[in-house]
């Protein structure tokens, strides 16, 4: 790191701003938290509200900036080792929307793994382009995808304008990107990965290489996931030497993002950023020691697996020998107080950062331990349908649809996502046949009791196709 990591330019400047303005004739209207609702004063505090401004003298413009945030940018590109960052104040989801427009004109194929996220579906609706799905291979007891299929990918690049890839999942798994990468570089196109639960990788040797560092051209992160800012706040960097137009990547960031960008937001990018570069070796050591801890503590509980990630501070909780499911797990657990990041069919998902201790696991074990043995876990879920793409999903989605009972919907074209969480792999996306087999996983998922991301019944008794 070249630059004084020391400094957090933005943060530095609210602070001088809110100290120097006698007259702020300008909006927000609490005008620093003079006229905010009483409550919220009282409990965010008169200093957090002071700092919630706007584009005011010498706090610069997120969408040109030219002063303060264009430092901070450049503080956080050489922090994360990136030719360009930029802040994003619409979470990963707008970075990865930028992205994929910057990359694909309207009818172009993207290649993306069936696992991607749903904000990265999202983003090919607004961009109006084709997903090349690529398959996934998956744990062998679990439901979770950890690696893609490389003939798989193989097959979806050459059509493909870009692909994308995600880095690590949900469930801390990396799959083998430096290969993916390289396959993808002999086609010649760009590679964008969804690292939004990877900011922390790149501040410490135990964390699995980060995307930027395997050759990556543009990647998203959710920095308000690990690494420390506000809820929302995240970054998308592109990478030394990358294959993006930037010039593309900036305008299509104008699009996507409010004209109104939280200060708070991007001041708690900056901090964090700071952070990072100044401390974060340390903290993610703290964070890997109590892992080592809790892992090893909850390994000794009978009934109770932890199973490998390539993150090691996600841990993944089976507690399918005690009898029960994750869903039944968790809900007990958070009957005691212990909050999981989510739950799956036979786990749970703890996630550690930072900001746990030593009395975090102490709750978390000695809850494990008191869990009620269950009545048996039911089996575990067979890989959703291949789907059978009709229309893009642009066209299904903004499409005229109508809404059918689910029984009578065999043959139609979804105009709707319907996901089962976790692991939130789509079993149909929009624009895809709603065959037979699909519509009977899908009652399945129903009656199993997952949430169902996507439709808008979400018991799914109907669901919504494209009109014919
Ligand atoms: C893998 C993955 N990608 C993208 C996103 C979207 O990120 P954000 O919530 O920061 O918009 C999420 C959010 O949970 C995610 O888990």
């Amino acid at each position: 790191m070249l630059r004084d990591q020391g400094r957090a330019p933005l943060f530095e400047a609210l602070l001088t701003y809110a100290e120097k303005v006698k007259a702020p004739l300008h909006v927000p209207g609490h005008k620093l938290g003079r006229a905010a609702p009483e409550a919220w004063r009282d409990t965010l505090g008169p200093g957090a509200l002071a700092l919630d401004l706007t584009e005011a003298p010498g706090l610069d413009d997120l969408h040109a900036p030219d002063g303060v945030i264009a430092e901070a940018q450049a503080l956080a590109a050489d922090a994360f080792d990136a030719e360009r960052s930029f802040f994003l104040v619409g979470g990963t989801t707008a970075g990865l929307q930028a992205l994929i427009l910057a990359a694909c004109a309207p009818g172009d194929c993207l290649a993306v793994p069936r696992h991607a996220h749903r904000s990265i579906l999202g983003a090919m609706i607004l961009a109006g382009v084709k997903p090349s799905w690529v398959r996934m291979l998956f744990h062998e007891e679990l439901d979770i995808a950890t690696h893609l299929d490389p003939t798989s990918l193989e097959s979806a690049l050459p059509s493909a304008a870009a692909a994308l890839l995600v880095h690590p999942t949900y469930y801390g798994v990396t799959g083998q990107l430096a290969a993916d990468l390289q396959q993808i570089r002999r086609w010649g196109i760009p590679a964008l990965v969804d690292e939004a639960h990877g900011t922390h990788f790149g501040f410490h040797p135990a964390m699995p290489p980060t995307a930027l560092s395997l050759g990556a051209d543009g990647v998203v992160q959710s920095t308000h996931k690990t690494g420390g800012s506000l809820t929302q706040s995240s970054m998308c960097h592109l990478g030394h030497g990358h294959a993006l137009q930037e010039q593309r990547v900036r305008e299509m960031l104008r699009l996507v993002q409010s004209t109104s960008p939280s200060y708070l937001l991007m001041a708690s990018l900056d901090l964090a950023r700071r952070d990072l570069a100044l401390h974060g070796h340390t903290m993610w050591e703290r964070a890997l020691d109590l892992a080592r801890v809790a892992r090893q503590r909850l390994a000794a509980l009978r009934g109770i697996r932890i199973h490998h990630a390539d993150d090691p501070t996600k841990m993944l909780i089976d507690v399918t020998a005690r009898g029960l499911t994750g869903f039944q797990a968790a809900e007990w657990l958070w009957s005691r107080g212990v909050a999981m990041e989510s739950a799956g069919l036979g786990y749970v998902l703890a996630v550690l950062t930072p900001g746990d201790s030593l009395v975090t696991i102490d709750h978390l074990v000695e809850a494990v331990a008191a869990l009620p043995d269950g009545p048996g876990a039911p089996p575990r879920p067979s890989e959703p349908p291949w789907p059978e793409v009709v229309l893009t999903p642009r066209e299904a989605y903004l499409g005229p649809k109508t809404s059918l009972p689910l029984a009578a919907a065999v043959g139609r074209v979804a105009a709707e996502l319907v996901a089962p969480y976790p692991p939130g792999i789509p079993v149909v996306a929009p624009g895809e046949k709603l065959t037979a087999d699909v519509v009977a996983y899908l009652r399945q998922a129903a009656a199993a009791g997952y949430h169902l991301q996507g439709p808008a019944d979400p018991q799914l008794h109907s669901i919504q196709v494209v009109r014919e």
